[in-house]
């Protein structure tokens, strides 16, 4: 099975509401994980209102693996968003911690890979990539590495030099089809013909502009009228296939072993 990172390298163009989203709309068994040096739950905290304490998450992780036991660890710190089939590893408490988790992000890795014995995904929210304690480990060794990413000039100025750094390292890891674009904000102003061009990096999906949508996942906003089939969740629904696809295409020319897909519940 997969493991699927987004992460932003400007802005916060909608890297945790895209990721959460995502995560909602997977049409199989799937584990969310926020792996954002910068602390503080956002899906605690905003989708969830607080309701659900912080009292597990990232850190638990990073002293399971000091103690040998990190494979258990994630089973036993992954927690159940309510109404969904989503299971989720909180982030860090606090932005001191995040030193703590350098070291993790390998290991993690490869416990993530390995949930496919379990016919689980992995979506990861990794914030920003400039941060200190950022899980750059976790993006190279992705099935796809989503650099999220608004349309506007600012924004694909700030990402340009990103994007051809990441790009010579996916090439020397030899996965350079693992890396791509997700746009959100279709159209606003720009489309992802033009970021595609500005990037030279495959744009996987682009999602719409929807801030009623976005704003349940944000904060916990009242769900708007039709949310199901509002415009955000429609356009989630067919990134996850975009990815997906994506996946069994790429492990087709390696002669690697294919997800089976399931039919999404849309
Ligand atoms: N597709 C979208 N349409 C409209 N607003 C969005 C969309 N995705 C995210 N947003 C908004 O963008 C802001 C930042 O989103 P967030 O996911 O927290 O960004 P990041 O995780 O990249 O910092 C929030 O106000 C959120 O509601
Ligand atoms: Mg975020």
């Amino acid at each position: 099975m997969a493991v699927v990172s987004l992460f932003s390298v400007g802005g916060a163009p909608g890297v945790t509401v895209s990721s959460l989203g995502l995560a909602l709309s997977w049409p199989r068994p799937v584990l969310l994980v926020d792996a954002n040096p910068n602390a503080g739950s956002a899906v605690l905290a905003g989708y969830l209102r607080g309701q659900m304490p912080h009292d597990r998450g990232l850190l638990d992780l990073a002293i399971a693996h000091r103690a040998g036991d990190l494979g258990a660890a994630v089973g036993a710190t992954a927690r159940e968003i309510p109404g969904s089939k989503v299971r989720y590893i909180p982030g860090l408490r606090s932005h001191v911690q995040a030193p703590t988790t350098t070291s993790l992000w390998e290991p993690l890795s490869g416990v993530l890979r390995s949930l496919e014995q379990q016919g689980m995904d992995a979506i990861v929210d990794c914030g920003h990539l400039g941060l200190v304690g950022a899980p750059k480990p976790i993006v190279h060794t992705s099935d796809v590495a989503l650099l999220t990413t608004r349309t506007s000039l600012p924004d694909l100025s700030a990402a340009r030099s990103w994007a051809k750094e990441l790009s010579g390292e996916f090439q020397q890891l030899g996965t350079p089809d693992h890396l791509g674009c997700l746009v959100v904000g279709e159209g606003q102003p720009y489309g992802h013909r033009e970021v595609q061009k500005v990037l030279r990096l495959p744009v996987v999906s682009a999602l719409p502009w929807d801030p009623e949508t976005a704003a349940v996942f944000h904060h916990g906003a009242d769900a708007p009228k039709r949310f199901t089939n509002s415009p955000l969740n429609r356009g989630l629904r067919a990134t996850a296939q975009a990815i997906l696809g994506l996946i069994t295409t790429n492990r087709e020319r390696l002669g690697t072993h294919a997800p089976s897909q399931e039919p999404t519940r849309a």
